[in-house]
């Protein structure tokens, strides 16, 4: 059953949003060559302390720290660790929900470490160009599809592949709640998109042919590709509405 969000809940939700762009706008200076994803967890979890807000992902199904942060070849879920530290060429998704006044806010995106290379860097502009195209295939008496179908259209000539194992979800008072979104096509999706409804865009695009991932037998957490190739993402919280969604995670 999808929830749709009162004028009361959406307020809240905005300020839940913002929240969490401010998060992520916090934390980019410190995205550096050296620095440990334990590091940034730590900094995450203060600021959003600081703001009045709980970080949603720790406990959450038992997930040990505050934020994602998945490298290279990690497409979700990574957990901060002191031995995972940033070196030049590397790519990293931070992955912030916060909880604030009830509410939940959801973003992410794919940062550069120093020089990295072309081919990789084009996969994360496009990664970003796909996210927006899907929101921007939201609207009011649409399909849900539509956003699967615009991802893709998008991405198929660059030979990359969109994971389907994951998807974005319904979002609220609670972290995951319907629709669950697909960022491909599907009949699936064949869900008509009323006023008031929040989800969020997240496509994981590996740049290899496979979009087959694993999850670690050690921490139970970490999601993989299969083919060991690099995966970017971004994600974005957003209102549907008449006109154009609303990005509610906006920096
Ligand atoms: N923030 C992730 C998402 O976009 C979910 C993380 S679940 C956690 O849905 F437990 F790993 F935090
Ligand atoms: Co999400
Ligand atoms: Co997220």
């Amino acid at each position: 059953m999808i929830i749709i969000k009162t004028a009361e809940e959406i307020e809240k939700m905005r300020k839940a949003g913002a929240l969490a762009g401010q998060v992520l706008s916090y934390i980019e200076p410190f995205v550096n060559e050296g620095v440990s994803t334990l590091e940034l967890d730590n900094l995450c979890a203060e600021f959003t302390k600081n703001h009045g807000a709980i970080s949603a992902p720790l406990n959450y199904h038992g997930f040990p720290k505050s934020i994602c942060t998945s490298i290279n070849n990690v497409v979700c879920h990574g957990i901060p660790a002191a031995k995972d530290i940033l070196k030049n060429g590397d790519i990293v998704n931070v992955d912030i929900t916060v909880i604030l006044d009830g509410y939940h806010g959801d973003t992410s995106r794919t940062f550069m470490v120093g020089d990295v290379d072309e081919k990789i860097v084009n996969l994360v502009t496009r990664t970003e160009k796909a996210m927006y195209r899907g929101i921007a295939a939201v609207k009011a008496g649409k399909y849900l599809y539509e956003v699967g179908r615009a991802i893709e259209k998008y991405i198929a000539k660059f030979g990359y592949s969109i994971v389907q194992t994951y998807g974005g979800h319904g979002i609220g008072k609670n972290f995951h709640e319907d629709p669950h979104v697909l960022h491909h096509f599907s009949q699936h999706n064949k869900i008509r998109l009323k006023e008031g409804m929040i989800f969020t865009v997240e496509p994981m695009i590996n740049m290899g042919q496979s979009n087959q991932v694993e999850t670690s037998t050690t921490d139970d957490w970490t999601v993989t590709t299969a083919d060991g190739s690099v995966s970017a993402q971004f994600e974005h919280t957003i209102l549907v509405t008449s006109g154009e969604a609303e990005i509610l995670t906006a920096r």
